[in-house]
């Protein structure tokens, strides 16, 4: 069994995959984390995220580079939104998540394509998003709570800047995909997300759709 969950950055779709993969017992796979990588790489070696040779020389690292804490910096988010414009670079990166969508005993993978390009024969696929205004938001606790000192207008200017970059590029835009359903969180509590997740999924697997 494959569960797609795609959405826009900030929308909640990671904590939502996470829940549903301990929900299930599946497995699952950030592949937001894959290009945050090639965006952190291509800083590392000096290169130009939109220079598409220089990203896609990046595509090669070890492993351990998906454990750096640095991944989860808004500055290397939006590295990881520049990189993945490049065809070459989404090429380079398809099969690594195929063989984990693909794995025996099933998968959850969250993204912006999953439900698209890399398993648009999924069981279930969702489609979360939230306002912009509520993405930014849970950004500014984030980095608020970790004691830094973030700036709301610039946060959400970021936001709307990734999502035009993703939903706009030219290879596997973020999109809601044929057979998802939409699930808004920006009124929603994390439980109270996790919990319509977990109904949409259900439901999807019966057969029966209450999207
Ligand atoms: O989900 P995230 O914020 O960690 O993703 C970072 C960037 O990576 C996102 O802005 C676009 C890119 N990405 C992608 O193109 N395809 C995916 N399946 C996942 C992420």
């Amino acid at each position: 069994m494959i569960i797609a969950v795609d959405g826009p950055a900030a929308s909640g779709k990671g904590t939502i995959a996470k829940a549903l993969a301990r929900h299930y017992g599946l497995p699952c796979l950030d592949t937001g984390l894959l290009y945050r990588a090639v965006g952190l790489n291509v800083l590392k070696n000096s290169g130009d995220p939109d220079r598409e040779a220089d990203a896609l020389t990046a595509c090669v690292f070890e492993d351990a580079l998906l454990d750096d804490p640095a991944l989860r910096n808004e500055a290397v988010g939006s590295l990881a939104s520049r990189v993945s414009v490049h065809q070459a670079v989404r090429n380079a990166l398809v099969q690594r998540q195929r063989d984990f969508a693909t794995q025996l005993g099933g998968a959850i993978l969250d993204g912006r394509d999953i439900a698209t390009v890399i398993a648009p024969d999924a069981n279930a696929k969702l489609f979360v998003t939230a306002s912009v205004h509520v993405r930014a938001q849970r950004r500014f606790n984030d980095a608020a709570s970790q004691g830094g000192h973030p700036d709301m207008d610039s946060l959400i200017a970021d936001i709307q800047a990734r999502d035009t970059r993703d939903m706009s590029r030219d290879h596997a835009p973020l999109r809601m995909a044929d057979g998802a359903d939409l699930l808004d969180t920006s009124d929603l509590t994390i439980d109270a997300a996790v919990q319509k997740a977990i109904a949409l999924v259900d439901a999807q697997l019966e057969g029966r759709r209450i999207g």
